[in-house]
């Protein structure tokens, strides 16, 4: 329960966080400068160091949402370097970009397979690098398709494996604490979190870093 003089972190915490924190890997710094021109969405850099260190000991990884490259590559450097993941985008262009900055990282390019398609496409074409079992996927594509990302992810996800989903805060949105318009998909983000955290087979939370990541394990 949140007491009365319970603290929401405020920007000199922030940077507080951020000077204890070791410089980014030069590849990810390059992407999130990347990212600025096309103004491609891309995770919140403390969001990746959470992201990598769920990814650690996760050998088998699968992504929903690439764009260039971002939070796959946090993924990979958090993970053993004998680890896979699986990334699915549409957008040929992006995952284009996202390679180059993976191999300028050193990345195997075997260690990351991407997907061009729709991910729902994917999921029901049976796709063999689809097929699982996952120890951590993470779900940052269309918001309105989230929930459905994860029903089709439920029946790969290993005994144990996390899930985690980014942008569940909204910006405040679904909460409330914010005011939402009608289409602008805080309904669907709201009755995402509702479905996987009311599940008792899932044990999580949302984490307030960047804009919500919600984090849970399957324990089916
Ligand atoms: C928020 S961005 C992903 C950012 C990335 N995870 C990062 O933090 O670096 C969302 C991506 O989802 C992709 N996308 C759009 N429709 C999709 C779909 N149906 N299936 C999978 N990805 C989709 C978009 O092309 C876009 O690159």
């Amino acid at each position: 329960m949140r007491s009365d003089d319970s603290w929401f972190p405020t920007a000199q915490d922030l940077d507080w966080i951020e000077s204890l924190a070791r410089p980014v890997h030069p590849a990810l710094a390059a992407l999130e400068v990347a990212a600025v021109p096309g103004r491609v969405p891309i995770l919140d850099r403390d969001a990746g160091r959470v992201l990598a260190a769920l990814a650690a000991d996760r050998h088998r990884v699968c992504e929903v949402g690439t764009a260039i490259g971002y939070s796959t590559l946090w993924m990979a450097l958090g993970q053993p370097s004998d680890g896979h993941i699986v990334t699915i985008d549409p957008d040929t262009a992006r995952t284009a970009v996202a390679r180059t900055h993976w191999r300028s990282a050193g990345i195997a390019d075997e260690r990351i397979e991407v997907v061009n398609s729709p991910a729902l496409d994917a999921f029901a074409a049976d796709n063999p690098a689809l097929a699982g079992p996952f120890d951590l996927v993470f779900i940052d594509a269309l918001k309105e398709e989230y929930t459905a990302y994860l029903e089709a992810l439920l029946p790969r996800l290993a005994p144990g494996a996390l899930v985690v989903a980014d942008n569940v805060l909204w910006s405040g949105r679904t909460s409330g604490a914010r005011p939402s318009t009608p289409g602008d998909r805080t309904e669907v983000l709201r009755a995402f979190c509702v479905r996987v955290l009311a599940d008792p087979r899932f044990t999580g939370s949302i984490l307030p870093v960047g804009d919500g990541l919600l984090v849970a394990s399957w324990r089916p």
